[in-house]
């Protein structure tokens, strides 16, 4: 099947009325969207992803009320955070009614729900006057895809249609938080902190172990996405914790591998595959370079890269770790 590249929500509102699948722009990644209400729309999401069929689907709307379609008794905190946060990057897990069918949740019986922060994917749902059903719209392990581009790398002929949009501003998926655990648990750190989210809530936000920390039992996995490989080049990855001028000496006698870092890196480093992921200082910039940064890799046709991460804390971003940890499979070395 040829993919189309579509300019409108009208357009892409065509196919998803059709029950097909349509790659859809986000503020954080693009998504790979379907009618939520349409179970074998929802099927093909699974297949043209090659997606485990026990990892659940988010649910976007456009409208705050809309929310009470789909769920049940909803705690009080979900105003409280809809009305700072969206739109925008935060997912929450609330229980579902059953009105979403059971193919989105994996049969559990909570839904995860987001409002994104882009007007045309806005538009698009209220034209179809649905929700949407969207994981990120990379094949299954790969990284999340923050370009049109980048999708077509991964679904070209494997879906009808994408509509183009801007390269994402946040750049990696939402904060995933959990409303019907307590404590209040974050299963997935994005651009929104659980410090910010428990000053709006006023409430402790527990952050799930399995956010920096390899889980080795799965029946402690509280979010089924986490027990899958994520985020990976082709090429293998080792994460380097250290400052740029041991890195620096460690990379420069390795010129068979591709090096990872920051802007900052860039005059100390001989090594010719160097990749940067952003500026030391701005966490922000990092999370929007992140993925097309990791997706570059692979571009070198190397065995190994090593991307180096800061040493200091305050300058590590939880979301930019939790991706560079799953992307190495959890290989940190520390040269300190
Ligand atoms: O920014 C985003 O969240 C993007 C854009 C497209 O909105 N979407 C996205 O979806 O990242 P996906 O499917 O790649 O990640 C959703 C995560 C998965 O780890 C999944 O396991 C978890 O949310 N999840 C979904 N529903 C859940 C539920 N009911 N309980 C626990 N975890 C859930
Ligand atoms: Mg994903």
């Amino acid at each position: 099947m040829k993919t189309l590249l579509l300019n409108s929500a009208e357009k892409a509102a065509d196919f998803l009325l059709k029950g097909e699948v349509v790659a859809i722009p986000t503020e954080t990644v693009y998504g790979l969207a379907a009618d939520a209400l349409n179970e074998n729309a929802v099927k093909k999401i699974f297949e043209a992803k090659d997606r485990p069929s026990d990892n659940p689907l988010i649910v976007h709307i456009a409208d705050f009320e809309e929310i009470y379609n789909f769920t049940q008794n909803l705690p009080k905190e979900v105003e409280v955070l809809a009305k700072k946060f969206w739109p925008g990057p935060l997912t929450i897990i609330v229980k579902k009614n059953n009105i979403i069918p059971d193919i989105v949740t994996a049969g559990l019986d909570s839904v995860a729900i987001r409002m994104p922060d882009l007007n045309i994917t806005r538009d698009l749902i209220k034209l179809l006057n649905r929700p949407l059903a969207a994981p990120s719209a990379n094949l299954s392990g790969r990284p999340s895809p923050t370009s049109y581009k980048h999708v077509l790398n991964d679904l070209d002929e494997k879906i009808p249609a994408i509509l183009m949009g801007p390269d994402c501003t946040v750049g990696v998926e939402s904060t995933v938080i959990d409303l019907t655990s307590n404590p209040i648990c974050l299963l997935r750190p994005g651009k929104i902190t659980a410090e910010e989210i428990s000053n709006v809530i006023n409430k402790k936000v527990y952050v799930d172990k399995s956010v920096d920390h390899l889980i080795s039992d799965l029946k402690d996995v509280k979010s089924p996405g986490v027990k899958y490989k994520h985020y990976s080049p082709k090429t293998r990855v080792i994460l380097v914790k250290t400052d740029k001028n041991k890195f620096a000496k460690f990379i420069n006698s390795k010129p068979e591998c591709v090096a990872m870092a920051f802007n900052e890196d860039a005059e100390f480093i001989k090594n010719p595959n160097f990749i940067s992921y952003g500026s030391e200082n701005s966490q922000t910039q990092q999370l929007s370079r992140l993925f097309d940064a990791l997706r570059k890799i692979d571009s070198y046709n190397k065995k190994l890269a090593y991307v180096r991460i800061s040493e200091d804390k305050e300058k590590l971003n939880l979301a930019v770790f939790n991706r560079l940890l799953r992307a190495a499979a959890f290989n940190v070395i520390d040269l300190n």
